[in-house]
Parts: C-alpha cells; sequence; structure tokens
C-alpha cells in the first residue's frame, strides 16, 4: 500500500496492522464475543488517561462532536450553567452546542490564540454561579496547549466540574484525569490514539455516572447515563457500533501500550522537532510563540508572495504524497500542519523536502516581505 503521509489534524496514520483488524470475519455485534471487546476497549481507553478504578468511559458511534455534545448534554444540569473558554474554533462550538440546547452558559472569549490566563477564568468563575468549566485541551485549531492542570484546583475550589475536549491530545500528550481535577474527558478513536475514525468517547468518574439521570429534553442518543446504564445492563452498546471501527480501535491500543505514553509523547516531540525547525529554516513563520505550542499541531503564517496559493501547494504536495492542512479562525491567514499519528521523523524529513522543491517550483521566494519575523510575542 502507498503511504500518505498525513500532516492533516486527524484522521491521522495508522499502522498496517490497525488496518488490517478491520477486516475480520463478519459477526453481529449483539454477540457476547463482540461485547467482551467492547468491554475491553472501553477499559483501556479509560486506561490511558487513569491508572485507578474511579473512572471508566462511555463510548459512542459518530465523531469526536458526538463525544464533546453528549458531555455537554449530559453533565449540564437543566437548573445549572456552563462557562466555556473559547481561544480558539473549538472553544467555540462548545459554545454552539450550548446554544443549540438551550443549556446556560456563558463564553469567556480569549481571541482566537489567546494565552488561558488561570486569573481571569478564577474570576470569570466567581462571577456567576457556575455548574462547569469546558475548555479545550490542545485547540487544534491554531496548536496552542492550554494549562488544564491550572484550572482544575481553580473549579475544584468552587465545586464546578471540569470538562475537557482533549480530542487532539489524548494519547498523544500524557493526561492524569484525577491528577488534572477532570470530572468529564472527550476524545475520538482518530488523532494521536492512532485508530480509525468512527468512535467518540466520554472518560468520567464511575460516581458521577452511577449517579446520573439523564436530563430532560435533552439528546436521547448522546446520553451519558442512557450509554452507560445500557452497557452495565447488557454488556452491549445501545445502538449498533461500528463494529470494524472497534477491532480497529482495540489493536490501535494495544500498540499504545507496547509504544508507552511517554514514548509516544517523546515520538511526537521528535517529530515536531525536525518538522518545525526544517519548517523554520526553509523560511516559514509561526503563529505562536514557544510556550503556547502543543507540539503536535503548529499553524504557520502563510506567505504574502504574490505566487503564493495554498490549494496549489497542498495540490502539489499531495501529488508528492504529503497532506496539509488549511488554517481555522485565526486573525492571520494560516495553514496548518500536525505530526501526529504513525509517523516518524524520517517521514518529517521527506516532507521538508517535498516542502522544499514545492517552494522552489511556486517561486515565491522570499516568502514574507517583512524582515521581521511575525510569531505573537504573548
Ligand atoms: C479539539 C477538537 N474538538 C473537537 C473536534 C471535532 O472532532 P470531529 O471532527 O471528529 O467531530 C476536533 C476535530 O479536529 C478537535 O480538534
Amino acid at each position: 500500500m502507498t503511504k500518505m503521509i498525513l500532516l492533516n489534524p486527524g484522521p491521522a496514520n495508522t499502522t498496517d496492522t490497525v488496518k488490517q483488524a478491520m477486516t475480520r470475519p463478519d459477526i453481529c455485534p449483539r454477540e457476547q464475543e463482540f461485547g467482551d471487546v467492547l468491554a475491553w476497549v472501553r477499559d483501556a481507553v479509560t486506561r490511558v488517561v487513569h491508572e485507578g478504578d474511579a473512572y471508566t468511559s462511555v463510548l459512542f458511534g459518530g465523531s469526536g462532536t458526538a463525544a464533546v455534545e453528549a458531555a455537554i448534554a449530559s453533565a449540564v444540569p437543566q437548573d445549572g450553567r456552563l462557562l466555556v473558554i473559547d481561544n480558539g474554533s473549538y472553544g467555540a462550538r462548545i459554545a454552539q452546542i450550548a446554544a443549540a440546547y438551550g443549556i446556560g452558559h456563558d463564553v469567556l472569549k480569549l481571541g482566537v490564540g489567546g494565552r488561558v490566563d488561570p486569573n481571569r477564568v478564577a474570576s470569570a468563575l466567581d462571577a456567576a454561579r457556575y455548574t462547569q468549566l469546558a475548555v479545550i485541551h490542545h485547540e487544534t485549531s491554531t496548536g496552542i496547549l492550554n494549562p488544564v492542570e491550572e484550572l482544575g484546583p481553580l473549579c475544584k475550589a468552587r465545586g464546578v466540574e471540569m470538562i475537557v475536549d482533549a480530542m487532539s491530545s489524548y494519547a498523544g500528550i500524557p493526561i492524569d484525569v484525577e491528577a488534572m481535577g477532570v470530572d468529564f474527558l472527550m476524545s475520538s478513536s482518530n488523532k494521536c490514539i492512532q485508530g480509525m475514525a468512527g468512535l467518540g468517547f466520554v472518560i468520567c468518574r464511575k460516581s458521577r455516572l452511577a449517579a446520573m439521570e439523564p436530563v430532560p429534553g435533552r439528546s436521547f442518543y448522546l446520553s451519558l447515563a442512557g450509554q452507560h446504564r445500557f452497557f452495565e445492563q447488557h454488556h452491549q452498546m445501545q445502538f449498533t457500533p461500528p463494529v470494524q471501527v472497534v477491532y480497529a480501535l482495540q489493536t490501535a491500543l494495544q500498540e499504545y501500550f507496547l509504544e508507552g505514553g511517554e514514548n509516544r509523547h517523546a515520538r511526537y516531540v521528535a517529530n515536531w522537532e525536525v518538522l518545525d525547525g526544517g519548517m523554520r529554516e526553509l523560511g516559514f513563520r509561526r503563529l505562536l510563540s514557544d510556550g503556547m505550542l502543543s507540539r503536535i499541531l503548529t499553524s504557520y503564517i502563510e506567505p504574502d508572495h504574490p505566487r503564493y496559493d495554498f490549494g496549489r501547494m497542498h495540490d502539489m504536495l499531495y501529488q508528492k504524497g504529503f497532506t496539509i492542512y488549511p488554517g481555522k479562525g485565526a486573525d492571520r491567514a494560516t495553514f496548518r500542519l500536525a505530526n501526529m499519528g504513525n509517523v516518524c521523523s524520517d517521514d518529517m524529513n521527506d516532507f521538508l523536502r517535498a516542502m522544499a522543491e514545492t517552494v522552489e517550483a511556486m517561486e515565491m521566494r522570499p516568502l514574507y516581505r517583512d524582515a521581521q519575523g511575525g510569531e505573537r510575542a504573548d
């Protein structure tokens, strides 16, 4: 199989063994045998971010947004109020979900790529009687890593639950939900865990789930209480699961534990060092400064050379076997490169060679008209 190198922010490159895990004899997902696979996956998904027995996970057939929606719709009670931190498109999306359900909420708008200052969050939390705070861990729209571990104690001191969208950090950056004070953590099967798209999951405290009742007027399908209860009683998902995606995730999880969480993180950081070092050597400038970076995805400021054209650059790289991605929402025009998935430093070096050829072929030097770097200082 020809390997396309995906530098888009997921679905990410998978191993051949993960791809092969999808080719299996047909099975009815209501069989005990498949229920056992689901139970293993459910526990393993939890183990990625929790070593003890206090948390479990709830799986949904759907993309990552299904998991985000399930958490928001299920966690915020009818008389509750949600504070959403918005420093990028995915924070904004949580506010859209809350609005769609008529959930009382306020948005702490920090601007796309704006730094999350815990003191500002503390003041915002004190401004009303919030029951939940929602924050993105790795805001994939820019590549900023938000300081979730500093927000946990703020929430705990105020009796506020913390809901964390860890879509593009889960399994790529070590997370300990208990130590970080996370009450609900959402991710999906197709980013740093290196499985196939089709499953979203919410990791949460067992005690909270056991006591949870479906909130009237909210989603029927995306109900944490409903889905959890059904699995506990029947050893099955309530609605038809994406069977082959579950098998792929099982293999992806096995491979994650074989590699080890710290090693995976180290591989991604090594990928990033090669990729970002090479991009900067080629003259590209980042949107964000060093201290803000996830090192899993980077936004680069688009060249202002008249011959620059993202579509053309994308197509030329695609012909060479590399997928790059447009920017999202930042106040400056950007494009994004991710270094997650089953990729290594050699792949990054191959990409850099292709990028150098593309820059030359497009005759777009100098990339920027002004001589100075354009990274944001804050
Ligand atoms: C932080 C974050 N949240 C939510 C989503 C939405 O996930 P999906 O596109 O799988 O619904 C993404 C997707 O990239 C994401 O990066």
